[in-house]
């Protein structure tokens, strides 16, 4: 094999022995250490991997390096040395439009090469420029914003004075590593002599198997290393999220119970491993019948998934209040029907990847992860360690929405890290990451609601049947979550919720952006459509009269006194709707024959923070002697904002301009527990445990100086000023006592939010604090093609107090797209599509213009009033586009996604919900 030579960022490199079909992805990547390119796919449909290749763009995963002879390279390494990106950079980190940053590096190279050709680009250019690029964060309209602005982007912004943090734009405070490149992800961290692990998987749905003859595979096979198999386990071969239900296990015992279960590990030098075909493992399958559907496995006679789960049940949901009976025949108007949902891939573009090493006596694993203290306990017991003989260390975070909060990786690596005394790593590759971790759960939905004549909501009834999967993973939180929520921020006499999560032959269902909620919403708002009409009251009207507000009680009983800001949501849409529906009448009277326009609106609310269960989170903050604030930040930040946001806080509760405060990110042997990144809880949860921890340290900092409560606390390198009534007293820090870590003043805080449990009708208070919303669709609908054409989104959340605006706008943004994607286009098919060229999520051509309406009740609860904000935004996007589908042709659609066909065959069909 002769060398290749071709010039990398300017400078020629020679490859020998390199061979020719390596992806040029994996080159940059691991022969020259140019881990600035992401890889999220390896097929061509992400565009993570995007370089610049003779001053063209590429997808560099489908480029053999054996073609790059002569060729010329530019990666965002040499696009950021050049600074040929500085103001692109600045502009990316000015709109918020980098929040995991997995995309980032691929985003900022097709800009740069559209600059390139056209120094101040219009939206339509940016779109096409950046088609090719999929982001699963931020629903882009942050980045088109970053791209068109880049060329005047302004300098940047002064960071705000002391104690004045919260509510203002600052830039994300480890927002430069993404722009750069520089961010660490799983795939990214690699050490030394690091050993590669691949996993033998079932093909079938339901197999039993067992394994021929190891050794002399392995003998057979030189480069390889170990075989591992759930004999090799030496601790408790489960896992799970519900300590008391962990039913998974890391590696399967005789019969899969999913296709895509893990049943081997295979681990070797990264050469060996590179092109091993796994077929080769020595496994006799048989195939067995299985059970897809939760109908199917609910049968008499159907297998049983865990023989001490009769029917195949998992779990029920109940919530009831008031007397159904009486209160749907004190109904004039009762509308019901049934919604049926699929699976939704998570789709972050960064597949699970990280490594594990030993370290004496102690495992570390550092690994992209949104819950690394559960991890740490499931590990230690998995391997029979002392759980303080592992150490989480997450890397950053190319995306999670839930699905990165169930083990996958970590048992694996950790095993064979442990075990062979080597760094082992490991990157899911696309299909086997779609395949194999969890999903949103498909739902069958009915839900039967009645008015009186007046427009009074009197009833509602509901269930849901989930198909959780092999695997008990978050079904419990789904099915217990979803009866508090399905009715909605909205008032009833009479209220039943009930909810089954049934275990199929399916991958397992688990958490993703609203654990069910979104799901339930649809039933709800589609039908309060329905119900509106057949009573005679205008759509936006009825839910404004029969809105939740301080004063009423919830369906669990629950009464607020504050903090409830729904009406204010629905208020704030109202010219939006009243000349949205004006346009509408005009276009459907005078616009083309074959498109008509719809507008639809739908609420939301949700719970932010586990369901009347105990949700603590613990912050430490220190003063150091180099006179900075160190903020021990243990809530990951998936992209959502946490690392900013909590910062914002504490710097405003301590009293200091935030650029003294220092981020000590999520690692579990130096950050207490901060508990998951999920369910909406770090602004309000994590964020109250800094905005304590930072009080208690200014009480500290001042009563070193004996300095009053009132005093300004100025840092000056190692020098402290106090500002007090008019007198300066200065303390050197290096003169105190300082502990090893180089802390003189240090606090810790923990904040569990105040619930109670819910009693065997539901009936309690399962959260202290929820967000609400409302969101409104502008739309257009082809009556021959059946397709959607979205023409703008406005959306009026209620965050209590939007902490940092831009970061808020973000995860609304970022939610309607995940919306869209639930609503028009996204349904996973196990074993059908698992991968981002057949299941399609939105590019940056599906989002529209959306307009953002931060609405602040101020809640009692939140640190400075905050709630949180990362789930609430996508619940009411899919139903709000149904009702404007339903507004556009006259036809609802009830199994989603809503894609031409289904519009199609809702025209065509003449049933709408049963109206009595
Ligand atoms: S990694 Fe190359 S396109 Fe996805
Ligand atoms: S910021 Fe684009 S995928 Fe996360």
């Amino acid at each position: 094999m002769s060398a290749l030579r071709f010039v990398v960022n300017g400078s020629e490199v020679e490859l020998e022995g390199v061979p020719p079909l390596r992806r040029l992805s994996t080159v940059l990547r691991d022969d020259l250490g140019l881990r600035g390119t992401k890889v999220g796919c390896e097929a061509g449909d992400c565009g993570a991997c995007c370089v610049l290749l003779d001053g063209e763009v590429v997808n560099s995963c489908t480029v053999p390096v054996g073609r790059m002879e002569g060729r010329l390279v530019e990666t965002i390494e040499g696009l950021d040395a050049s600074g040929e990106i500085g103001l692109l950079q600045q502009s990316f980190l000015q709109h918020g439009a980098a929040q995991c940053g997995i995309c980032t590096p691929g985003m900022v190279v097709a800009a740069a090469a559209l600059l390139r050709v056209n120094s101040s680009p219009g939206e339509g250019e940016v779109l096409n420029a950046l088609a090719g690029v999929l982001c699963r964060c931020t629903g882009y309209r942050k980045i088109i914003d970053a791209v068109v602005s880049a060329p005047v982007v302004e300098p940047e912004p002064v960071v705000p004075p002391p104690g004045k943090a919260v509510g203002r734009r600052v830039v994300r405070v480890d927002g430069l590593p993404k722009v750069r490149g520089t961010d660490v992800f799983g795939a990214d961290a690699v050490p030394d002599g690091a050993l590669v692990a691949r996993v033998v998987r079932s093909p079938f749905h339901r197999a039993r198997f067992r394994f021929g003859d190891l050794e002399a595979y392995m003998s057979a096979n030189p480069g390889i290393s170990g075989v591992f198999t759930s004999a090799d386990i030496p601790g408790r071969n489960r896992f799970g999220v519900i300590p008391h239900m962990a039913d998974q296990p890391v590696l399967a015992e005789g019969e899969a119970r999913f296709r895509g279960e893990a049943v081997a590990l295979v681990v070797g030098q990264p050469e060996a491993m590179e092109y091993l075909d796994l077929d080769a493992v020595p496994v006799t399958w048989e195939d067995l019948p299985a059970v897809m559907t939760p109908e199917e496995a609910l049968e008499a006679g159907a297998p049983r998934l865990h023989e001490e789960r009769e029917g195949n049940v998992l779990i029920r949901g109940l919530v009831q209040r008031g007397n159904l009976d009486e209160g749907f025949r004190a109904a004039d108007h009762v509308v019901e029907a049934e919604f049926e949902t699929g699976f939704i891939e998570h789709a972050y573009i960064e597949p699970e990847a990280g490594f594990a090493t030993r370290v004496g006596d102690r495992l570390e694993i550092h690994a992209t992860t949104q819950t690394p203290h559960m991890d740490r306990t499931e590990v230690a017991a998995i391997l029979d360690l002392d759980p303080n003989a592992v150490r989480i260390v997450p890397t950053a975070v190319g995306g999670g929405f839930g699905g990165k909060l169930d083990l996958s990786i970590q048992p694996l690596i950790g095993l064979a890290a442990w075990k062979l005394r080597r760094p082992v790593r490991i990157t899911y590759t696309r299909p086997e990451s779609m395949m194999s971790t969890t999903k949103r759960h498909p739902s069958k939905l009915r839900a039967r609601i009645g008015a009186t004549a007046a427009g009074k909501l009197t009833s509602m009834d509901f269930t849901a049947m989930f198909n959780t999967g092999a695997y008990a993973s978050w079904g419990p939180t789904v099915a217990n979550r979803v009866p508090v929520h399905a009715g909605g921020p909205y008032v009833y006499d009479a209220y039943r919720a009930r909810t089954v999560a049934v275990h199929t032959h399916c991958l397992p269902a688990g958490a993703f952006r609203g654990f069910g909620v979104p799901q339930a919403n649809i039933a709800l708002e589609c039908l309060l459509d329905e119900l509106a009409d057949s009573v005679g009251i205008d759509r936006l009207e009825f839910r404004l009269a029969n809105a939740l507000t301080v004063g009423k009680p919830t369906v669990t009983g629950q009464v607020f006194e504050a903090g409830v800001g729904f009406r204010d949501c629905l208020e704030a849409l109202r010219p939006h709707w009243d000349r949205a529906r004006a346009a509408v009448f005009e276009f459907n009277a005078n616009g083309h024959p074959t498109r008509r326009r719809g507008v639809g609106v739908a609420g939301l609310w949700y719970g932010c923070g586990n369901t009347a269960l105990p949700n603590p989170s613990t912050i430490k903050v220190g003063l150091r002697e180099d006179g900075r604030i160190v903020l021990y930040q243990g809530a990951v930040d998936i992209g959502q904002g946490a690392n900013t946001v909590i910062a914002q806080i504490c710097a405003d509760a301590v009293g200091v301009r935030l650029d003294a405060v220092v981020l000590v990110g999520a690692d579990t042997d130096t950050t207490p527990d901060a508990g998951k990144t999920s369910a909406s809880r770090q602004t309000y949860v994590s964020g109250n445990a800094a905005f304590l921890a930072g009080r208690d340290l200014r009480s500290r900092i001042l009563a070193m100086a004996g300095a009053s409560d009132d005093a300004h606390i100025a840092l000056d390198g190692s020098t402290l000023v106090l500002h007090d009534r008019g007198e300066a007293k200065p303390l050197e820090l290096g003169m105190l006592s300082s502990r090893s870590d180089g802390l003189v003043a240090v606090a810790h805080a923990t904040y569990d939010p105040p619930t109670t449990p819910l009693d065997e009708n539901g009936q309690g208070a399962p959260y202290a604090v929820y967000g609400f919303g409302a969101q409104l669709t502008e739309l257009e609908v082809d009556l021959e093609l059946g397709t959607t054409r979205l023409l703008r989104i406005t959306a009026a959340h209620d965050v209590g107090r939007a902490v940092n605006p831009t970061l808020v706008e973000g995860q609304i943004q970022g939610g309607i797209a995940q919306g869209i994607g639930l609503g028009l286009m996204e349904e996973y098919l196990p074993g059908r599509n698992d991968n981002l060229h057949d299941y399609l999520i939105p590019t940056i051509g599906d989002v529209p213009e959306v307009v953002s309406i931060l609405v602040e009740s101020n809640d009692p609860l939140g640190p400075y009033g905050a709630k949180g904000i990362g789930e609430h935004t996508m619940i009411p996007t899919a139903p709000s586009i149904l009702n404007a589908i339903r507004d556009a042709i006259g036809a609802a659609v009830r199994r989603l996604p809503a894609t031409p066909g289904r519009v199609l065959e809702a025209i065509r069909s003449t049933s709408p919900a049963r109206v009595s």
